[in-house]
């Protein structure tokens, strides 16, 4: 199994100043602090994968910048090629499996000015970059697009994230132009790697009815786990070898289409979100009939409580290790995330990190819930010490 942890390019990179979020960071006015230095990872890249790999873990899984690969259109700038590529050798080397995101929430400012994912060769672009990182990097696993209901959402629906647009329609039509462009990346990625790993990194989360004998409620947690859980698996079924799975926390319908974090008086993360280890072996349960392996690709919690942190991991764990007892194929578990880092419209509040965001001459300082992975992945599981909480 791998035991690793996960990054996105924008959220530790630091340096990006071509990708719709600098634009969209602008448009959230002076008194939000963006990704800017973000943590320095670009930079140091090399230097921190040793430190994951003597840590003891076996896995990192990161993404790389499309608006670095190509800043204007149709132009490909090797210099960043060659950073990717060096990161996936480097890390093989240090016995570190890279998990590689083609795409994690960013786009190339050029191509959400022409219209992002509704724009209609989108799913062709993201196959050209899928062709060209593709040759370039030998990873053996692969994410082609991370969360892409969560994109759809939050960049259509609510208009919290890029482009800010607020209508089912358009949710509905970047549904179905991100189905396309993972069908299109995942052969493409398979013609250049037949033995690759290719899969996506699903959201799933338990949608309870917020009010629990309220008919409107019952209905709406029906059909929005049709909309958000189970659709795009059912829309792409055939392009997947493992099922990738960021697993957080529950959630609630309140209504038809209404979404709550919590109900009243819950304990909720510094993300306002209730946390249940037993809503993990529901989400396993969904998977099981498919077959496939289950990748954890996230997994985390936001907090300031160490002691919080590290039972969240024990008991998460603890659920994955019991259904991987029960016959379920598991294989591996990332944890979100390295380092305290920049949660999106969140700004820099949630802290998520196996360590605090890089300080000068202190990039790693591990919490106690990151020496717990590592005894987990030393003993592959078996071993996760008693319970921290
Ligand atoms: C995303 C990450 C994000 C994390 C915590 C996932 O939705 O893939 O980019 O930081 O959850 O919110």
């Amino acid at each position: 199994m791998l035991w690793g942890v996960a990054t996105s390019s924008y959220q530790v990179e630091g340096g990006i100043e071509h990708a719709d979020w600098n634009a969209f960071e602008r448009r959230l006015g002076p008194d939000f602090t963006g990704a800017g230095a973000a943590c320095g990872h670009y930079q140091h890249a090399l230097s921190d994968l040793t430190e994951i790999a003597r840590l003891g873990l076996s896995a990192y899984r990161f993404s790389v910048e499309w608006s670095r690969i190509e800043p204007v259109e149709g132009r490909f700038d090797q210099t960043a090629l060659d950073h990717y590529r060096q990161v996936v050798l480097s890390a093989r080397e240090m016995g570190l499996e890279p998990v590689v995101t083609l795409h994690h929430f960013t786009l190339p400012e050029w191509l959400a000015r022409q219209g992002g994912v509704l724009e209609p060769h989108f799913p062709s672009r993201l196959e050209r970059l899928a062709r060209l990182v593709g040759s370039a990097l030998p990873a053996a696993w692969w994410v082609t697009i991370n969360e892409p209901m969560v994109l759809a959402v939050m960049g259509y629906l609510t208009g919290e994230w890029p482009p800010g647009e607020r209508s089912l329609l358009r949710t509905r039509r970047a549904v179905t132009a991100l189905v396309e462009a993972h069908a299109a990346a995942y052969a493409v990625l398979k013609e250049t790697g037949r033995e690759r790993k290719v899969g996506i990194a699903k959201h799933l989360t338990p949608i309870l009815p917020h009010r629990p004998a309220n008919l409107v409620d019952r209905t709406g947690s029906l059909v929005q786990h049709r909309f958000f859980n189970l659709d795009f698996y059912r829309r792409t079924r055939g392009c997947h070898d493992f099922l990738g799975v960021n697993f957080y926390a529950r959630s609630y319908a309140r209504g038809l289409s209404g979404v709550r974090r919590s109900r009243p008086g819950e304990a909720v993360s510094q993300m306002g979100w209730v946390t249940d280890a037993r809503d993990l072996t529901a989400v396993l349960d969904w998977l099981r009939p498919s077959g496939l392996p289950v990748l954890i690709l996230e997994n985390g919690l936001a907090t300031t409580d160490e002691r919080l942190r590290s039972a969240y991991l024990h008991s998460h764990l603890m659920a994955l290790m019991q259904a991987r007892r029960s016959g379920l194929p598991v294989a591996g578990y990332l944890y979100w995330t390295l380092w305290d880092n920049f949660e999106w419209r969140e700004g820099w509040g949630p802290a998520f990190g196996l360590c605090p965001r890089p300080a000068e001459g202190a990039r790693f300082a591990w919490r106690p819930a990151a020496r717990l992975l590592a005894r987990a992945a030393a003993s592959d599981g078996e071993d996760l010490g008693s319970d921290p909480g």
